[in-house]
């Protein structure tokens, strides 16, 4: 599904460059984001269910412990926010050890194929600071032009700073990328980067659509 609406997104604008974002994207990974910050939430009796998940999907650690906390009735010192941070991250980190090749969507190795055959420069743009080892994990580590993840930049979707390093980076015109995202921070962050975006979520099938 990935493949064609990409494909046929491509063929109708001038597109240089795909900048696809990392996580439920290309790699089914968001499962292990919810268990982990699940878990944190337990351990603090924190109302944590799907509903809020998915306002965390695409934004930074801190960004969704922030959201999580809303609305709860204490205030946390830093050096507590940053052990509920560090507690989560070796949680999830433990859990990306499990990670294989597997969790990569067919589709990808074929557009990737694609994208390769007509000259197209692909990018991942991620707002996790994990992203590298998840692409170790899942093989996928060399088969993009550039890797630009949340450790690279100081503001995170849907600010448009990761998008635009992207194409700083890769020397092509904003105007010239499409971003392949699956959650409402990043296809912001796309929007204002001034970029096409294609919308698609692994692990939500039959929601690829073409926004602009
Ligand atoms: C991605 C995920 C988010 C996650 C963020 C930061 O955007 O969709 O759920 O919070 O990356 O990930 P990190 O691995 O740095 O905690
Ligand atoms: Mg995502």
């Amino acid at each position: 599904m990935i493949d064609c609406l990409v494909l046929q997104t491509v063929s109708e604008h001038i597109i240089k460059a795909v900048l696809f974002d990392l996580d439920g994207v290309l790699v089914a990974t968001d499962h292990l984001h919810y268990q982990a910050w699940s878990a944190l939430a337990q351990r603090e009796c924190i109302p944590f269910d799907d509903e809020i998940n998915q306002h965390l999907r695409g934004v930074s650690r801190r960004h969704s412990l922030e959201i999580m906390l809303q609305g709860i009735d204490r205030s946390y010192s830093e050096s507590e926010i940053r052990e509920m941070l560090e507690f989560k991250n070796a949680l999830y980190c433990s859990f990306l050890e499990t990670l294989t090749p597997s969790a990569v969507s067919p589709d990808v190795w074929v557009l990737l194929d694609e994208l390769n055959r007509q000259s197209i420069l692909s990018a991942v743009v991620s707002a996790s600071c994990n992203a590298r080892v998840v692409l170790k994990e899942t093989g996928l580590i060399d088969a993009f032009d550039l890797v630009v993840d949340g450790c690279d930049v100081t503001r995170s979707k849907p600010d448009p700073q990761g998008f635009l390093l992207a194409a700083e980076r890769l020397n092509v015109s904003p105007a010239d990328c499409l971003v392949v995202e699956d959650a409402p921070a990043g296809v912001e962050a796309a929007h204002r980067a001034g970029m096409h975006v294609v919308i698609h979520q692994y692990e939500r099938i039959g929601v690829t659509r073409c926004i602009r």
